[in-house]
């Protein structure tokens, strides 16, 4: 478990020691002095505000840097609200049961809503973020069985099969499960978002931010057209093709929502035809469709002769 007891302090679980490796040599990474250290080349990898850092930079995520700490603690569940546990059970298949007592990934994290639901059913959660939202979720979940790395997905810091429950099958134990939920390939009505995308996505965050604040009025304006007999719901569609955005009945989800459509540099969609052939050419096998597109599960075989990785070069392209 990751403990930020001051800024630059923290204590690796030895469960999440044990699967780190150096990201220059592969070597087994030492904690020292409030940093980790690899035993054979020696790299450090400090401890910066009660984070790890596996890159040195946020390189094109800074957008989400901004959004997760202007929206720290919004998609968090409460005792009013558990919003985000639903999400994640419509987006992954995922049950309490599950998860229990497992070493779970999960890449990209964000601020740590889904590392939240997972610790709460039980799991120890290594989240992994490129943006500084690495710095917001491992605030958010000081308290928990959990720890949080800055690190980008494209190299990781982890030996293979190191984990029960993530995104990436090289590093999946054999009979590990992976879900992963992405943007829709089949919808037409990203057409006009990917249009103003061109523009948004070099806007400064702030007064991105600022403009998303549009969706509380527009979103009235859609509650009353919705009212006005046979032309209303038609106008509202109309509305809606020419100004996507997010329609969530919380307001301040709905503007951290459309921030989070406009803001990125990349964002891409996807079929289940392409992530099944992902799947398969990564040797897993019981591939389910989860309920919310694009959202599908794998499991990577239990027994090494069915569809093993034979090695680190077939993780990678796994990984991509
Ligand atoms: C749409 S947000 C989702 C956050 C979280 N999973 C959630 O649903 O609340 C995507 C996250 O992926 C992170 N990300 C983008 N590229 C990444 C990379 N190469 N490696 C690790 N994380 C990355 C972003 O910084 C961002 O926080």
């Amino acid at each position: 478990m990751i403990e930020s007891l001051n800024h630059n302090s923290f204590q690796v679980a030895d469960e999440v020691l044990a699967v780190l490796l150096c990201l220059s040599c592969r070597g087994r990474l030492d904690q020292r002095d409030g940093e980790l250290v690899c035993a054979e080349c020696g790299r450090k990898y400090p401890c910066v505000n009660g984070v790890i850092r596996f890159v040195e930079a946020q390189r094109y995520a800074g957008s989400f840097g901004f959004q997760w700490h202007v929206h720290a603690r919004t998609q968090l569940d409460t005792k009013e609200s558990d919003r985000s546990e639903r999400a994640f059970r419509r987006r992954t298949g995922f049950r309490p049961d599950d998860l229990a007592g497992k070493l779970v990934l999960d890449v990209g994290c964000g601020m740590g809503r889904f590392a939240d639901v997972a610790t709460r059913w039980g799991a120890h959660v290594v989240g992994v973020d490129l943006s500084l939202a690495a710095e917001v979720a491992a605030r958010n979940l000081a308290d928990r069985n959990a720890t949080i790395f800055q690190a980008d997905v494209f190299q990781l810091p982890f030996a293979p099969e190191s984990f029960d429950f993530m995104m990436l099958p090289g590093l999946l134990k054999p009979g590990g499960r992976i879900a992963i939920w992405l943007y829709s390939g089949y919808n037409n009505w990203y057409k006009m978002s990917d249009l103003y995308r061109k523009v948004t996505r070099r806007m400064p965050p702030k007064l991105l931010h600022k403009l998303c604040w549009g969706v509380v009025p527009l979103h009235g304006i859609h509650q009353v057209l919705k009212k006005i007999p046979l032309v209303g719901r038609p106008a509202s569609g109309a509305l809606a093709y020419m100004i996507p955005m997010a329609h969530h009945p919380d307001r301040a989800w709905r503007i951290l929502d459309t921030f989070d459509w406009y803001s990125p540099w990349y964002q891409s969609k996807h079929t289940y035809e392409e992530v099944f052939r992902w799947f398969e050419s990564c040797g897993l096998e019981d591939l389910r469709v989860i309920e919310q597109p694009i959202a599908v599960q794998g499991r990577r075989p239990l027994y090494p002769e069915v569809g093993r990785l034979q090695d680190e070069k077939e993780i990678g392209q796994c990984v991509e």
